[in-house]
């Protein structure tokens, strides 16, 4: 298979990359300032020959993330996360690509107390969701895949996790929300997932992927921190964080109080589900780089 990446620096995109090419697939990977999605011209790039006939599939990690910035940068987020997917999404139509976008938990309001599936009603609580809904949108219209993931952490970026761990070592009082729960997700298993789709090649459409088990930020933190002691510093340092409240923590953007997804649309479509949450810390925190 011969593949696209779109935004292959960022942390999703890395690992996709490395997963690709593990598997013995071919790939091209893009990014700013190479290729901008939010440039229609960027995107007629696919349909070009540019990068050989013999493409199968495009696969868009390209997004514009910084949620709480979002709410001032309207535009740029709506340029990026809303019309760039269009783009994308109508050169793979005219071309016969398969486009595979990344979608956010943060097209819910978080009202829900189980699993968010594919057919529950999206309602975004921010600038950031209401573009990425729009992109989504686009992309589907056009007969394109989207896979919703939520809370990603990897090694190739500054993910949550790594930043709690870089927090606690340098000895900085650390106080995490605990009245929000989602389902982290390691941009491992996210890249297993998405090259899963590619080769088996279920019906287009909209899909949720993300960890299997759901916790707060504050478990989340705890658990990164503690398994980074006992893996790698391989010392009983003590771990402690406050848990607080939402209100205690105000952010530009809202974000949803639940936003855990279900994997079974997937697993469905003979697409293993992740392993538990603890194996992937290991594995993450063992890539960290030592200058973390
Ligand atoms: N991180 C999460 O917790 C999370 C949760 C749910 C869903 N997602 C979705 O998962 C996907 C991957 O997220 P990520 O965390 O890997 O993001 P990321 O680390 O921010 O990577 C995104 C990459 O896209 C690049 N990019 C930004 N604007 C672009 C443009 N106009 N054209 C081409 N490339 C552009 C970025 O470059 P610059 O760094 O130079 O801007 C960066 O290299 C996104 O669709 C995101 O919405 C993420």
């Amino acid at each position: 298979m011969k593949a696209i990446v779109l935004g292959d620096k960022g942390m999703l995109g890395t690992d996709l990359v490395i997963e690709l090419v593990s598997r013995g697939h071919e790939v091209v990977g893009l990014d700013l300032p190479d290729f901008d999605i939010a440039k229609p011209e960027d995107c007629a790039r696919i349909v070009s020959g540019e990068f050989d006939e013999k493409l199968d599939v495009v696969f868009n990690c390209a997004a514009y993330t910084a949620v709480d910035k979002a709410e001032i940068e309207r535009d740029a987020a709506f340029m990026v996360n809303g019309l760039g997917p269009g783009y994308l999404a109508q050169s793979c139509a005219m071309a016969g690509l398969r486009l595979v976008h990344i979608g956010t938990d943060f097209v819910f309001d978080g009202l829900k107390s189980e699993p968010y599936t594919e057919d529950d009603v999206t309602n975004p609580l921010g600038v950031y969701g209401e573009s990425k809904l729009q992109g989504e949108k686009a992309v589907l219209a056009l007969g394109g895949t989207v896979v919703r993931t939520a809370w990603l952490f990897g090694p190739n970026g500054a993910s949550f996790p790594r930043t709690m761990i870089r927090a606690w070592l340098a000895e900085k009082p650390l106080s995490v929300v605990s009245d929000q729960i989602g389902s982290p997700t390691y941009t491992g298993e996210l890249a297993r997932v998405l090259v899963d789709v590619a080769e088996k090649n279920p019906p287009s459409g909209l899909y949720h992927a993300a960890g299997p088990e759901a916790m707060t930020w504050h478990e989340f933190a705890t658990r990164a921190i503690t398994l980074y002691r006992d893996e790698i510093l391989k010392g009983d340092q003590e771990v402690e964080i406050a848990a607080i409240q939402t209100s205690d923590w105000p952010t530009p953007a809202r974000r949803p109080t639940y936003s855990v997804l279900s994997f079974d649309k997937l697993a469905e479509q003979d697409i293993a589900r992740m392993p538990p949450v603890q194996d992937s810390l290991k594995e993450f925190v063992n890539r960290l780089p030592a200058n973390i």
